[in-house]
């Protein structure tokens, strides 16, 4: 079956386990403060993935105008519910119909990792794409090379994974011409029969010129 029915169908299944599992304050969601602390408030972000929208979307909306999309219905309706202010949108982030150059920052935690990896570069190139010149991209990519990975018991649902491992990733995001300015590997915050081991986070900017 193809990755992303499973991924989208998983989510609808899974949505609600997931977010009661998803902790709030482990130094994957402490990271963030990389980006925050850079944003002027009001900036334009996008959180490409967006889940519940708890807690990323939830912490950018505290200052900043916040769109969230992601192609499962379900975690939109959840979002919906959480982040009330947010401007939410059903759609795949591999494939962003939306005008570039608009936004301060983008973000995506745990979504880019769910996609076949041979399409991560052009995923990068579409965050590329939407920024302004000087925007930040936040994002979470694989820490190891994981080719193609499948679950049958992820919070009660069927679930797959793709990514390159962390010096790959840097790679790809300097490709895409991004200026990377701070990454890390930060452990698995799940932990259970859902820890990987960890996940490449990393700040990047297009550049003012870009
Ligand atoms: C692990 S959850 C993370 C949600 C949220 N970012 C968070 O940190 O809690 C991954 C999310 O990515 C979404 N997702 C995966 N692939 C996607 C795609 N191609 N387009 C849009 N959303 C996608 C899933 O529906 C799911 O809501």
């Amino acid at each position: 079956m193809n990755p992303d029915v499973i991924v989208r169908a998983g989510y609808e299944r899974a949505a609600d386990a997931y977010l009661a599992a998803r902790p709030q304050t482990s130094p994957d969601i402490v990271a963030l403060d990389h980006l925050l602390s850079r944003l002027a408030p009001g900036a334009w972000v996008l959180d490409a993935g967006c889940g519940a929208g708890v807690p990323i979307a939830q912490r950018l909306g505290r200052a900043h105008r916040v769109v969230g999309i992601d192609f499962s219905e379900r975690q939109l309706a959840l979002a919906a519910r959480h982040v009330p202010a947010a401007s939410l949108a059903c759609m795949d982030l591999a494939a962003l119909g939306l005008a570039g150059g608009v936004f301060d920052a983008v973000v995506s935690y745990y979504a880019i990792i769910h996609i076949p990896r041979d399409r991560h570069a052009g995923i990068l190139a579409g965050f590329y794409r939407l920024l302004r010149p000087g925007g930040l991209a936040f994002l979470c990519l694989g820490a190891n090379d994981l080719s193609d990975d499948y679950d049958d018991d992820f919070y009660g649902a069927r679930m797959y994974w793709s990514h390159y491992d962390a010096p790959m990733n840097l790679q790809l995001l300097q490709q895409a011409r991004f200026d990377v300015l701070w990454s890390q590997i930060i452990s698995d915050s799940l932990g259970g029969e859902a820890a990987t081991g960890g996940h490449l986070f990393v700040l990047a900017r297009k550049p003012k010129d870009g």
